[in-house]
């Protein structure tokens, strides 16, 4: 005993010491002591030696480690044993350093069976113990889970995690190479009738200026009119765009026609005059997943143009810079001010608003903001007012600097600026969208309650797959709390030329299945969609996957019903359901948990199609039901009782289910 004791002293101060047991040489091995590897996946920061993920020093439930590796939930750290050691031993537990206490599970596979799992932990728990038999392994991997609470913030400590082995271990890639497939269009070509696609509803409050307009697809020239409209409120015949000051509530019934050589349209829609606005998911554009702090003038102004020429007519309009705009000082009067990249805002602004699009702006409740510049605490009402005058239509409210000044994370702290925020909004004559741009656990509980029309539910996207679905695939937890001007927001798109990490401007790294499931699952979930590419460098592809005017539709729907979801073998089928009574539903193959156990089985994994099926009765569809491929614009056809489907790795099956009378 004493020798085991004086034996594992020796080793825990010497890594990767040897020892000779009857003829085999065996040496102890730490997982810290691989290093930093290019192959462990996270799918938030990287995974770090003998530091939490934060690189504050591994402490779990008071006790610090010298150690492990600091990971976070979902991670993967995949080794190759050579089939060579003996066994692993080591502690997980959540680390003491992280604001909340979501849930995560610790699991140990070897050549893809379970050999050890934690059970579900969170922080303040004891680390979990494990010494785990690894004879006749080949690989061997590290994974940490979710586990469903929509908590994104689990800081994953793996430590004193130690190796017995004769051999080296080496750090092998955990997810598969993508097999680079080319992009393939979908949507087809939209006609040269006339075909208005602006939703059903629109909400503005009465005094407010108003700006919408008759969103059409067809050749020019095209003529608008509109029947029915508010009083206060007139249509410009040529541009199609409705301005003006509506004076009283109320629910209109307005008939809009579009007209051109080749035809009419015309759609009935509601324009509610009330205290509501946003009564569908807002679309449009944000300057931060390609430009970050880098934005200026010209690169909005280009949204802008772009937007108007390509987008506009399916009901993009939105234009939103996020941070980086503002000047160092504040005026005299306290004033907050754009800095040297943005010489003219008040052009800008009205640039903008002459292309009928609205324009959006970033802050923070903090001195300042995650960027580092000046934030709207103690400012609130006059920036309300600011913004207000210089025709703001939106407001992005990053939590971020006012950690500063409160550190303690419960709820109703976090909540305290939101609402300040919101009364000074309330105070200004304009209908601006209000987003609460802070991942906080649990912001769906409380979003409404602060006066938010959209929460960001997670932390920040990036254009990587694992990271789309760690976030996309838990949204049916928060699912209920979305109703028409009340959205949770999954973050931003990441299609088309982005930039991040900063500085790399480059093509996403989704492949084109994945894509169709990024904005088919978006829209599924009423998700705001703000596109982040640059939008000057837009292909035919991004721009085909962002007017599908029939995907869109299915975001923009106006009852805005829970998204719902189903696990089965092979995927994922999310489902929704519309106005009309009929069903979207999008047949996902998606694992979030998916690991290369090798390069070879990655690439066959990659080339198969995947069956996935809808039972109609999930739906409460019994017997007969219409199939529509969204994506195709097609008919599929009448099926019975159920619908089958193969679908491609990543990719997406997105129908529309109508039941047949
Ligand atoms: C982050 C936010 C990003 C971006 C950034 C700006 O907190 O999640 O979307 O707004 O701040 O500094």
């Amino acid at each position: 005993m004493r020798t085991n004791i004086l034996l594992g002293f020796i080793l825990l101060i010497s890594f990767n010491s040897s020892f000779a047991t009857g003829n085999s040489h065996l040496k102890y091995v730490w997982l810290d002591q691989l290093g930093q590897s290019a192959y462990y996946v996270q799918d938030w920061g990287t995974p770090q030696m003998n530091k939490s993920v934060l690189g504050t020093p591994l402490k779990v439930k008071g006790v610090v480690y010298k150690h492990g590796v600091g990971a976070h939930s979902i991670s993967r750290i995949l080794l190759d044993l050579n089939s060579k050691a003996l066994s692993v031993s080591g502690l997980a537990g959540a680390d003491d350093n992280n604001l909340f206490a979501g849930h995560l599970q610790f699991k140990i596979l070897g050549d893809k069976k379970i050999l050890w799992r934690s059970g579900i932990m969170k922080k303040g728990d004891a680390p979990k113990k494990f010494n785990v038999s690894l004879s006749g392994i080949r690989e061997v991997l590290f994974l940490v889970e979710e586990c469903g609470d929509g908590i994104m913030y689990d800081h994953a400590d793996w430590l004193n995690v130690r190796f017995i082995t004769k051999d080296k271990i080496v750090p092998i890639p955990a997810v598969p190479k993508t097999i680079q497939k080319e992009k393939y269009i979908l949507t087809p070509a939209a006609s040269e009738n006339p075909c208005i696609n602006n939703p059903l509803v629109y909400g503005a409050r009465k005094g407010n200026p108003f700006l919408w307009g008759v969103m059409t697809t067809g050749i020019r020239p095209m003529t608008f009119s509109a029947s029915g409209l508010p009083e206060g409120l007139s249509i410009d015949p040529n541009s199609g765009l409705i301005t003006g000051v509506a004076l009283k509530d109320g629910n209109y019934k307005v008939v809009l026609t579009a007209t051109n050589k080749k035809g009419i349209d015309k759609k009935a829609i509601t324009i509610k005059i009330g205290k509501d606005i946003a009564l569908t998911p807002p679309m449009g554009w944000n300057s931060w997943n390609c430009w970050a702090l880098a934005v200026d003038d010209s690169k909005v102004r280009d949204a802008a143009r772009v937007m108007h020429q390509k987008l506009y007519n399916y009901g993009w309009n939105y234009v939103n810079i996020d941070d980086g705009w503002e000047a160092a000082n504040r005026t005299k009067n306290g004033e907050i001010l754009a800095n040297e990249k943005f010489p003219d805002f008040r052009g800008l602004t009205d640039y903008i608003h002459s292309l009928g699009l609205k324009f959006g702006i970033y802050s923070s409740p903090g001195p300042t903001t995650c960027g580092g510049y000046i934030g709207s605490y103690q400012h609130e009402d006059i920036d309300a007012k600011t913004w207000a005058s210089q025709g703001v239509d939106y407001l992005k409210y990053d939590y971020c600097g006012y950690s500063s000044v409160q550190r303690n994370s419960e709820e109703k702290t976090i909540q305290e600026p939101y609402i300040t925020m919101r009364k000074a909004l309330d105070k200004v004559n304009r209908d601006i969208v209000y987003c609460i741009g802070y991942g906080a656990p649990n912001v769906w509980k409380w979003g409404e309650e602060a006066g938010g029309n959209q929460w960001r539910t997670t932390r920040d996207i990036t254009d990587e797959w694992n990271v789309v679905t760690a976030i996309g695939c838990f949204q049916d937890v928060c699912a209920k709390s979305s109703a028409p001007g009340k959205y949770n927001d999954p973050d931003m798109l990441v299609v088309g030329t982005l930039g991040k990490p900063w500085g790399n401007i480059h093509d996403s790294y989704l492949t084109a299945d994945e894509q169709y499931s990024h904005i088919s699952l978006w829209s599924i979930l009423s998700a705001p969609l703000l596109i982040g590419c640059d939008m000057a460098n837009m292909d035919d592809f991004t721009l085909n996957l962002l007017t599908n005017n029939e995907v869109i539709a299915v975001d923009q729907d106006s009852i805005v019903s829970p998204a719902k979801k189903i696990l089965t073998r092979d995927g994922q089928i999310w489902y929704k359901k519309l106005y009309d009574g009929s069903y979207a539903v999008g047949l996902f193959q998606i694992d979030p948990y998916y690991i290369l156990w090798n390069q070879k089985e990655g690439e066959k994994v990659q080339r198969c199609l995947y069956d996935l099926k809808i039972d109609f009765s999930a739906l409460g569809i019994k017997g007969k039901a219409k199939v529509r491929d969204l994506w195709r614009q097609q008919d599929i056809g009448i099926f019975d009782g159920c619908y089958k489907t193969k679908v491609p790795y990543h990719g997406v099956r997105f129908i529309k289910v109508t039941q047949e009378k």
